[in-house]
């Protein structure tokens, strides 16, 4: 077996993925987390340490006791219209957090950090596929947060000699293929679940943020990538570091676009339902365009998609979503 592993957000979305995908690679994953949004039965591949990452004593009490490799850092508040409203909570959480992660792994000698990021880095980049040179120029406090992240990591990097992976994921959605975990948001905003729920009643519409983008069908585009592959590259990205391998950041996407009006399809298309909609202003921060070029996860660790082509995406969302509300969602065969 191989070693523990800090997951810090291990219970909420993206981390519980991933210590399912690190426990299946053969690690401990410990999960950290408030559960302010994550979800103890989330965590079902190794202990839950609960404490809040701004809590510096509590990080160390779980890294002496679990003696982790390296940490995940994972948790943060990541929704970007909520920062635009909130950036206290936001520059709290994902800065001071942090910060805060740095510190504990360096009073106890943990030198490897596989941290994550966001392609709301990048704002409205000039070059697509947007390629990790791209400037970065955030659009909201969420995206600034993440960045102002991004190079604390670099800068203690430099000075103590410590090591990291930058990750960047593009939109993160479906669930575990299994079905022993999901996509568990109290009040979901995300779009593939939104638009399952339309499809099947459980909300009257959809709403389409803005039909008039500089986009081919004026919907925006964004490129969505499967849960289990994002989590499937934090493992990849610890054996990088565990080989000695070069601090990397590297955008987690498909190289694909796909707009709103084309996930409405394809879940028409899969659950064989109508999805009702109606247009809407513009949302606020939403950059109209982002897709990723993934060619350099792809060079340095290995990196390609398996689970992220849309049915696959939506038919693992869908199964998830019917196992929690099954009244609700008979399940085309
Ligand atoms: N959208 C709708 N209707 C909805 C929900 C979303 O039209 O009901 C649109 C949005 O305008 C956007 C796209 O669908 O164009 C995707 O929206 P999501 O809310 O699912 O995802 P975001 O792109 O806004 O945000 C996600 C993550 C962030 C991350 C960001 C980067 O939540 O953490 O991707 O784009 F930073």
């Amino acid at each position: 077996a191989r070693g523990a592993i800090l997951v810090t957000g291990g219970a909420g979305y993206i981390g519980s993925h991933t210590c399912k995908q690190l426990a299946m690679a053969g690690y401990l994953p410990v999960a950290f987390d408030n559960l302010a949004r994550g979800h103890r039965s989330a965590v079902r591949w190794g202990p839950l340490v609960e404490g809040d990452i701004r809590d510096v004593a509590a990080l160390e009490g779980a890294i002496r006791r679990y003696r982790p490799d390296a940490i995940c850092h994972i948790a943060a508040l990541a929704y970007v219209g909520e920062s635009v409203a909130d950036p206290a909570a936001y520059y709290s959480n994902n800065v001071l957090g942090t910060l805060s992660v740095l510190d504990a792994a360096r009073r106890t000698g943990i030198d490897r950090l596989v941290f994550s990021s966001s392609c709301a880095t990048y704002g409205e980049p000039d070059v697509l596929p947007v390629p990790e040179g791209a400037e970065q120029r955030p659009i909201s406090p969420y995206g600034r947060s993440k960045l102002m992240g991004e190079q604390i990591i670099r800068d203690y990097a430099h000075a103590y000699d410590s090591r990291y992976v930058i990750l960047r994921y593009f939109n993160a959605c479906g669930c575990d293929p299994a079905g022993e975990i999901g996509e568990w948001h109290s009040h979901e905003t995300h779009l593939v679940p939104r638009v399952l729920m339309a499809a099947h009643g459980i909300l009257a519409s959809i709403e389409i943020y803005g039909d008039d983008h500089a986009t081919p069908d004026g919907t925006c585009v964004r490129d969505y990538i499967h849960v289990t592959d994002l989590a499937r590259a934090h493992g990849l990205a610890l054996e990088h570091l565990a080989r000695g391998g070069e601090n990397l950041a590297l955008n987690l996407g498909t190289g694909q676009g796909l707009s709103v009006q084309q996930i409405l399809d394809a879940a028409a298309r899969q659950t064989g339902n109508p999805v009702p909609s109606t247009i809407q202003p513009r949302r606020q921060g939403d950059p109209p365009i982002l897709y990723a070029d993934p060619s350099l996860a792809r060079r340095t660790l290995g990196f390609t998609t398996q689970h992220s082509d849309i049915d696959t995406i939506l038919g693992t969302a869908l199964a998830e979503l019917a196992s929690r509300q099954p009244k609700s969602i008979v399940q085309a065969t």
